[in-house]
């Protein structure tokens, strides 16, 4: 949940230079069908995504040509030079009694101000001697899959019940791939980690992948690129901390059962994904990596980078541009957002 610099040192002892790291809190752009990655374009998406970062955010975001800093007036993260686009899925509580549907907001992380939204991490294990190249304007990239149904992508992709202990590694044993099958009450963090190595060329490829790879076989990465991938590049990750501690009955725990839904009708868990579209200004998230084997630039307390308030980061939001009620906080609603089927 929370790393402080001591804690990532003793469990990530094997890697010096994790200390230094940016971990920061991006609060909601906008909730939206929205998906300018895989349907560019399409009004409305498949499927309703939570969205933080820069507010040129839009449907079509054309690769090669869309430049989110210039574009932008104002971002929902703590460092105010990115303007990058972040989104997952949306979670929903779906009633065991009576069917009808309550959007799961999210909550801030430990020791950030945030309004909704995602803790986001540039991580620099896959960085030999220290260096990492910072994505290039235009790149973007996909963790997970939504169509996937087996238990496939654990090390990059998990979930965490939490309000039993915190303070482990991201996707470590204490995690599972699925939804969690018990009650959580401190809510349910949702963890993707995104690969570490580039391929040099490319800043996208036709599934949003191919172009990198993970160092370590999936999840945190080691600075071992391989042949295909040999560019180390920040390792992205994401936290969405989904506020469920108020659904509380047990009786909708348990024997592989649990009252949530992602919004593109998976109830396991497994198709969990998060999409990255690179929106920092000039060359600032180069200069950060380069600053963090130094010391002096770790989690939100980055020296190189501008940083602004949290109220600033809060004030910045995007109006729906697909129209509809998602769920708002609260709100029951009889079909998931596009009616998409549960199953
Ligand atoms: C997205 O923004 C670009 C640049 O401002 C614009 O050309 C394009 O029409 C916008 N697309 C939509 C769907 O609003
Ligand atoms: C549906 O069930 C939930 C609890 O699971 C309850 O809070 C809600 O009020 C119910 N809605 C209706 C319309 O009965």
């Amino acid at each position: 949940m929370f790393w402080s610099a001591l804690t990532v040192g003793a469990l990530f002892g094997q890697y010096a230079s994790a200390q230094n790291m940016l971990r920061f809190g991006c609060s909601q752009l906008t909730i939206e069908r929205a998906d300018p990655l895989v349907s560019p374009g399409q009004n409305p998406a498949p499927h309703t995504h939570q969205i933080i970062g820069g507010n040129s955010f839009n449907l079509t975001m054309e690769p090669a040509v869309y430049d989110p800093p210039s574009l932008s007036t104002c971002t929902t993260c703590t460092y105010s030079e990115d303007f990058s686009n972040y989104w997952t899925a949306s979670l929903y509580f779906k009633s065991p009694e009576n069917g009808t549907f309550q959007r799961v907001p999210q909550f801030a992380n430990f020791g950030l101000q945030q309004d909704g939204g995602m803790t986001v991490y540039y991580m620099p294990y896959s960085a030999k001697n220290g260096k990492m190249t910072a994505f290039k304007p235009g790149f973007r990239m996909i963790a997970g899959d939504p169509t996937n149904k087996q238990n496939k992508y654990k090390p990059s992709i998990c979930h965490r019940c939490l309000g039993n202990g915190e303070g482990f590694a991201p996707c470590d044993a204490k995690d599972t791939s699925e939804l969690p099958t018990k009650f959580c009450p401190g809510g349910i963090r949702a963890t993707i980690i995104f690969p570490s190595c580039w391929d040099g060329v490319n800043l996208d490829s036709p599934d949003h992948k191919s172009h990198v790879a993970y160092s370590n076989g999936g999840g945190l990465g080691t600075p071992n690129c391989p042949s295909t991938h040999p560019v180390s590049i920040p390792q992205v990750m994401y936290e969405v901390m989904w506020d469920t501690g108020k659904y509380s009955n047990t009786a909708w725990y348990g024997s592989g059962k649990q009252p949530f839904v992602y919004s593109f009708g998976d109830s396991t868990g497994y198709g969990q994904h998060g999409d990255y579209l690179f929106g920092w200004k000039d060359n600032s998230l180069q200069k950060a990596m380069d600053a963090l084997p130094a010391g002096n630039c770790a989690n939100a307390n980055c020296g190189v980078l501008k940083i602004q308030s949290a109220a600033d980061a809060m004030k910045c939001k995007k109006a729906q541009q697909v129209v509809e009620d998602v769920g708002q906080t609260g709100k029951w609603i009889t079909e998931l957002p596009g009616g998409v089927a549960v199953n």
